[in-house]
Protein backbone atom coordinates (compact mmCIF):
# COMPACT_ATOMS: atom_id res chain seq x y z
CA UNK A 1 0.00 0.00 0.00
CA UNK A 2 0.94 3.46 -0.98
CA UNK A 3 -0.42 6.50 -0.05
CA UNK A 4 0.17 10.10 -1.27
CA UNK A 5 -1.26 13.13 0.02
CA UNK A 6 -0.38 16.38 -1.65
CA UNK A 7 -0.02 19.41 0.20
CA UNK A 8 0.11 22.08 -2.65
CA UNK A 9 2.13 23.06 -5.23
CA UNK A 10 5.31 20.45 -5.33
CA UNK A 11 5.16 19.30 -1.93
CA UNK A 12 4.11 15.77 -1.63
CA UNK A 13 4.00 13.12 1.66
CA UNK A 14 3.96 9.40 1.44
CA UNK A 15 3.59 6.71 3.62
CA UNK A 16 3.52 3.03 3.23
CA UNK A 17 1.48 2.96 7.07
CA UNK A 18 5.20 1.85 8.70
CA UNK A 19 7.65 4.91 6.91
CA UNK A 20 6.58 8.55 6.26
CA UNK A 21 9.06 10.44 3.89
CA UNK A 22 7.84 13.96 2.14
CA UNK A 23 9.18 15.71 -0.92
CA UNK A 24 10.07 19.31 -1.39
CA UNK A 25 8.40 20.05 2.07
CA UNK A 26 7.61 24.03 0.93
CA UNK A 27 4.83 24.68 3.98
CA UNK A 28 5.20 27.54 5.85
CA UNK A 29 5.27 30.05 3.04
CA UNK A 30 3.45 28.04 0.84
CA UNK A 31 -0.08 29.88 -0.10
CA UNK A 32 -1.94 26.28 -1.13
CA UNK A 33 -0.30 24.78 2.10
CA UNK A 34 -2.53 24.05 5.18
CA UNK A 35 -0.48 21.92 6.75
CA UNK A 36 2.89 23.45 8.83
CA UNK A 37 6.55 22.74 8.94
CA UNK A 38 5.73 21.59 12.51
CA UNK A 39 2.93 19.49 12.26
CA UNK A 40 5.28 17.27 9.95
CA UNK A 41 6.43 13.79 11.45
CA UNK A 42 8.57 11.86 8.83
CA UNK A 43 11.10 9.36 8.92
CA UNK A 44 13.15 11.27 5.68
CA UNK A 45 12.61 14.53 3.58
CA UNK A 46 13.64 14.20 0.22
CA UNK A 47 14.40 17.56 -1.52
CA UNK A 48 15.10 17.75 -5.21
CA UNK A 49 17.13 21.11 -5.04
CA UNK A 50 17.84 24.51 -2.96
CA UNK A 51 15.30 26.57 -4.38
CA UNK A 52 13.04 27.71 -1.98
CA UNK A 53 9.43 26.50 -2.90
CA UNK A 54 11.24 23.07 -2.79
CA UNK A 55 13.92 22.99 -0.28
CA UNK A 56 11.15 24.98 2.19
CA UNK A 57 11.27 23.70 5.33
CA UNK A 58 13.65 21.21 5.02
CA UNK A 59 15.98 21.78 7.03
CA UNK A 60 13.59 22.97 10.40
CA UNK A 61 11.76 19.47 10.08
CA UNK A 62 14.77 17.78 10.06
CA UNK A 63 16.18 19.60 13.18
CA UNK A 64 13.08 18.92 15.17
CA UNK A 65 12.18 15.47 14.15
CA UNK A 66 16.01 13.74 13.17
CA UNK A 67 14.38 13.09 9.44
CA UNK A 68 17.26 12.77 7.34
CA UNK A 69 17.38 14.67 4.65
CA UNK A 70 18.17 12.52 1.04
CA UNK A 71 19.40 15.12 -1.37
CA UNK A 72 22.14 15.59 -4.43
CA UNK A 73 25.37 16.43 -2.29
CA UNK A 74 26.02 19.84 -2.95
CA UNK A 75 22.62 20.35 -1.82
CA UNK A 76 23.12 17.93 1.24
CA UNK A 77 26.09 19.30 2.70
CA UNK A 78 24.46 22.88 2.24
CA UNK A 79 21.69 21.56 4.73
CA UNK A 80 24.08 19.75 6.81
CA UNK A 81 26.04 23.05 7.65
CA UNK A 82 22.50 24.60 8.38
CA UNK A 83 22.35 21.95 11.24
CA UNK A 84 20.27 19.43 9.37
CA UNK A 85 20.86 15.98 8.80
CA UNK A 86 21.45 14.62 5.29
CA UNK A 87 22.12 11.71 2.77
CA UNK A 88 24.30 12.44 -0.01
CA UNK A 89 23.42 11.08 -3.47
CA UNK A 90 23.77 11.65 -6.82
CA UNK A 91 22.53 11.84 -10.04
CA UNK A 92 21.93 8.12 -11.51
CA UNK A 93 22.61 6.87 -8.26
CA UNK A 94 20.51 4.76 -6.36
CA UNK A 95 20.85 3.42 -2.40
CA UNK A 96 18.02 1.17 -0.75
CA UNK A 97 16.44 2.87 2.51
CA UNK A 98 14.56 0.91 5.46
CA UNK A 99 11.34 2.24 3.42
CA UNK A 100 12.43 1.93 -0.24
CA UNK A 101 14.92 2.41 -2.89
CA UNK A 102 15.71 6.02 -4.16
CA UNK A 103 17.68 6.73 -7.60
CA UNK A 104 18.10 10.17 -8.22
CA UNK A 105 17.24 11.21 -12.06
CA UNK A 106 18.39 14.15 -13.69
CA UNK A 107 16.33 17.17 -14.16
CA UNK A 108 16.77 20.53 -16.46
CA UNK A 109 16.21 22.95 -13.87
CA UNK A 110 18.81 25.25 -11.67
CA UNK A 111 19.73 24.83 -7.66
CA UNK A 112 20.41 27.24 -5.05
CA UNK A 113 19.29 28.53 -1.79
CA UNK A 114 20.04 30.59 0.96
CA UNK A 115 18.55 34.16 1.98
CA UNK A 116 19.99 35.86 -1.19
CA UNK A 117 18.49 32.42 -3.25
CA UNK A 118 22.07 32.27 -4.84
CA UNK A 119 24.12 29.99 -2.26
CA UNK A 120 25.26 27.15 -4.94
CA UNK A 121 24.07 23.75 -4.14
CA UNK A 122 24.43 21.61 -6.97
CA UNK A 123 22.33 20.38 -9.43
CA UNK A 124 18.36 19.47 -9.47
CA UNK A 125 17.70 16.12 -9.58
CA UNK A 126 14.04 14.06 -9.52
CA UNK A 127 13.27 10.92 -7.85
CA UNK A 128 12.31 7.49 -8.60
CA UNK A 129 11.70 5.76 -5.84
CA UNK A 130 9.98 2.20 -4.01
CA UNK A 131 7.65 2.58 -1.03
CA UNK A 132 4.66 0.11 -0.46
CA UNK A 133 5.41 -2.01 -3.16
CA UNK A 134 4.74 0.72 -5.54
CA UNK A 135 7.53 2.51 -7.75
CA UNK A 136 7.16 6.88 -7.83
CA UNK A 137 8.80 9.12 -10.49
CA UNK A 138 8.36 12.64 -9.40
CA UNK A 139 10.41 14.64 -11.88
CA UNK A 140 10.85 17.42 -9.75
CA UNK A 141 11.18 21.10 -11.18
CA UNK A 142 12.48 20.57 -15.01
CA UNK A 143 11.88 20.75 -18.87
CA UNK A 144 11.05 18.20 -20.98
CA UNK A 145 13.41 15.56 -21.73
CA UNK A 146 13.98 12.39 -23.79
CA UNK A 147 15.43 10.39 -21.00
CA UNK A 148 12.25 10.07 -19.72
CA UNK A 149 11.43 7.43 -22.37
CA UNK A 150 14.59 5.49 -20.83
CA UNK A 151 13.05 5.91 -17.06
CA UNK A 152 9.95 4.61 -18.15
CA UNK A 153 11.50 1.72 -20.03
CA UNK A 154 13.75 0.68 -17.19
CA UNK A 155 11.15 1.65 -14.44
CA UNK A 156 7.29 0.17 -14.28
CA UNK A 157 6.45 3.67 -13.17
CA UNK A 158 2.90 3.15 -11.15
CA UNK A 159 2.44 6.82 -10.22
CA UNK A 160 4.19 9.96 -11.38
CA UNK A 161 4.11 13.47 -10.20
CA UNK A 162 5.08 16.10 -12.50
CA UNK A 163 5.13 20.02 -13.00
CA UNK A 164 2.42 21.53 -15.67
CA UNK A 165 2.81 25.38 -14.72
CA UNK A 166 4.92 26.67 -17.48
CA UNK A 167 7.68 29.57 -16.92
CA UNK A 168 9.83 27.77 -14.38
CA UNK A 169 9.31 24.02 -15.90
CA UNK A 170 7.33 22.18 -18.63
CA UNK A 171 3.86 23.53 -19.37
CA UNK A 172 0.98 21.20 -19.94
CA UNK A 173 2.09 20.27 -23.75
CA UNK A 174 5.34 19.21 -22.79
CA UNK A 175 4.15 17.72 -19.65
CA UNK A 176 1.77 15.39 -21.61
CA UNK A 177 4.54 14.45 -24.18
CA UNK A 178 6.64 13.20 -20.92
CA UNK A 179 3.37 11.29 -19.10
CA UNK A 180 3.64 9.75 -22.85
CA UNK A 181 7.67 8.91 -22.68
CA UNK A 182 7.21 7.55 -18.92
CA UNK A 183 3.87 5.70 -19.56
CA UNK A 184 3.22 5.45 -15.73
CA UNK A 185 -0.35 3.84 -14.42
CA UNK A 186 -1.54 6.99 -12.64
CA UNK A 187 -0.08 11.19 -13.03
CA UNK A 188 -0.82 13.78 -10.83
CA UNK A 189 0.11 17.37 -11.73
CA UNK A 190 2.15 19.89 -9.53
CA UNK A 191 3.64 23.49 -9.59
CA UNK A 192 0.63 24.89 -11.07
CA UNK A 193 -1.50 27.76 -9.90
CA UNK A 194 0.49 29.00 -6.70
CA UNK A 195 1.31 31.95 -8.17
CA UNK A 196 -0.01 33.91 -11.18
CA UNK A 197 3.04 33.14 -13.25
CA UNK A 198 2.18 29.51 -13.04
CA UNK A 199 -1.40 29.58 -13.71
CA UNK A 200 -2.41 26.69 -15.57
CA UNK A 201 -5.50 24.70 -15.93
CA UNK A 202 -5.35 20.58 -14.77
CA UNK A 203 -8.33 20.06 -16.66
CA UNK A 204 -6.71 20.92 -20.09
CA UNK A 205 -3.69 18.22 -19.13
CA UNK A 206 -5.99 15.92 -17.89
CA UNK A 207 -8.12 16.20 -21.38
CA UNK A 208 -4.91 16.11 -23.29
CA UNK A 209 -4.21 12.55 -21.80
CA UNK A 210 -7.61 11.09 -23.00
CA UNK A 211 -7.60 7.80 -24.14
CA UNK A 212 -3.68 7.37 -23.53
CA UNK A 213 -4.41 4.67 -21.07
CA UNK A 214 -2.90 6.81 -18.31
CA UNK A 215 -4.99 8.17 -15.16
CA UNK A 216 -4.72 11.86 -14.45
CA UNK A 217 -5.55 12.28 -10.78
CA UNK A 218 -5.64 16.14 -9.95
CA UNK A 219 -5.02 16.82 -6.16
CA UNK A 220 -6.31 19.65 -4.46
CA UNK A 221 -4.24 19.70 -1.28
CA UNK A 222 -4.21 17.69 1.41
CA UNK A 223 -6.13 15.27 -0.90
CA UNK A 224 -4.60 11.97 -0.95
CA UNK A 225 -4.18 9.03 -3.31
CA UNK A 226 -3.79 5.09 -2.16
CA UNK A 227 -2.61 2.81 -4.37
NI1 LIG B 1 12.89 25.38 -8.78
MN1 LIG C 1 9.79 25.43 -8.26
Amino acid sequence: MLKATFYGHSCVYFTDGQYSIIVDPFLNDNPQATVKAEDVDVDYILATHGHGDHLGDAVEISKRTNATIIAPNELALWVVQKGALAHNMHIGGGYNFEFGRVKLTIAHHGSAAGDSGLEYTGNPCGFVFDMGGKTVYYTGDTGLFLDMKLIGEINEIDLMFLPIGDNFTMGIDDAVRAVEFVKPKVVVPMHYGTWEVIAADPEEFKKKLDGSGVRVEILEPNKSLEL
